[in-house]
């Protein structure tokens, strides 16, 4: 059975207590649903949630993996503001680097996207690293996200056909083994993203807010 990777970007959302309604309404509908054999369930908090988040999986045993959103390209040290990969290692195991929104609203390029997998591969974290097509640079990391700009937040999404091509030349090129898409998948297309051969998961932003329909999404998967 193919493994699947899925994984919700939470963005600049939630605070602790909406964050702790999430939790109750997801818990209510998975159960124990997700198969972790075949399955990978990572939820990209922001970093204010990570402590919380963690103990709360921990306590109530919840088949969930935690991951940060960006990184610091610096070790620890005097750079104001910024959280470097050995803080997130306390909390999470996963990171998000080179979404494109850190891309456009925080002008970051390809040299300091790849100091931040540096530091990430330091410390331990494992690595989800986004791209708009196949010919943007990827690094040696774990995963591979493949998210047209167009297609996030839009309700446009890319054909599950394309995304397939585009993920077959990004594996081609790269040997990464897992490579998934994200833009605009909701729970009525999921799943023909996840039958196409070569797309390994999904990574879901606004329909990660939502416990309910994360959950239901899973279910796809089990
Ligand atoms: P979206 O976002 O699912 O809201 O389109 C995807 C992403 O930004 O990773």
């Amino acid at each position: 059975m193919k493994s699947y990777l899925i994984a919700g970007n939470w963005k600049s959302n939630k605070t602790r207590s909406e964050a702790k309604d999430w939790l109750r309404e997801f818990k209510i509908q998975q159960s124990t649903r997700i198969n972790t054999d075949s399955s990978t369930v990572i939820l990209c908090a922001p970093y204010t949630l990570l402590c919380f988040l963690n103990d709360e999986i921990r306590k109530r045993s919840f088949s969930l993996m935690l991951g940060a959103q960006d990184v610091s390209p610096y070790d620890n040290g005097a750079y104001t503001g910024a959280v470097n990969a050995k803080q997130i290692k306390e909390f999470a195991e996963w990171v998000i680097i080179g979404h494109s929104e850190r891309r456009k609203f925080f002008g970051e390029s390809d040299t300091v996207l790849f100091q931040k997998v540096e530091q990430a591969k330091v410390a331990g974290l494992r690595i989800i690293y986004c791209v708009s097509d196949e010919h943007t640079a990827i690094p040696d990391v774990d995963v591979v996200a493949y998210e047209p700009v167009w297609a996030i937040g839009t309700g446009k999404a890319d054909t599950p056909e394309n995304a397939n091509t585009v993920i077959a030349a990004i594996k081609r090129k790269t040997q990464i083994q897992t490579v998934i898409y994200g833009g605009s998948v909701k729970l009525d297309n999921a799943a023909s993203y996840l039958f196409q051969p070569d797309i390994d998961g999904v990574l879901l932003g606004g329909a990660s807010l939502d416990a309910h329909a994360f959950a239901a999404l899973l279910e796809l998967i089990h």
